[in-house]
């Protein structure tokens, strides 16, 4: 027997048709993205996430030379968010990324441990996190949770 897993999401072509609550998490992300320590990959990623109380927090990813403990931009906002915000839920969450590692037209494709993360901040809280990726030259895509970024993920039930 054969089966498929399909993955569903909504594409734009730029990221100025989006809600204006959504284009304030992009340009959030896109600013915050300016404070990213990535001396060793060049690389610099925002992540801004919007609470269930609409409180906005910004994340970049974080380099050290002992590689293994920096940390992605996502996680970075997302264990803020959990450390000081524990009683609210994440209810979007925005990625952006520059570099010369990432094609103009490619999403920033979050990692495996990242979409984990979100996976288990999704179920711990029982509500959807709808996930915002964008690419260099605006272009964007919306998925309505993490849980489809993750298929047949490690889960924590
Ligand atoms: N990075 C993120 O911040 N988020 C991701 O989802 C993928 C990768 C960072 C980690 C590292 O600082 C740099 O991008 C290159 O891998």
């Amino acid at each position: 027997m054969r089966k498929e897993l399909t993955l569903s999401y909504e594409y734009f072509e730029s990221w100025k048709e989006l809600s204006e609550d959504d284009q304030e998490l992009v340009n959030r992300a896109l600013h915050v993205m300016d404070s990213a320590y990535a001396p060793y990959s060049n690389f610099k990623v925002g992540t801004s996430l919007r609470l269930s109380n609409k409180h906005i927090i910004n994340g970049s990813n974080q380099e050290n030379v002992a590689f293994p403990s920096g940390l992605c931009a996502e996680r970075v906002a997302l264990f803020y968010a959990g450390a000081n915000y524990p009683d609210l839920s994440v209810s979007t969450l925005c990625v952006v990324a520059s570099g010369d590692l990432l094609p103009q037209d490619k999403l920033l494709s979050p990692c495996g441990g990242c979409r984990q993360v979100m996976m288990e901040t999704e179920s711990r809280q029982g509500k959807n996190i709808r996930v915002i990726l964008v690419s260099q030259n605006n272009s964007v895509v919306v998925f309505n949770n993490a849980k489809s970024l993750l298929p047949l993920a490690f889960g924590a039930e």
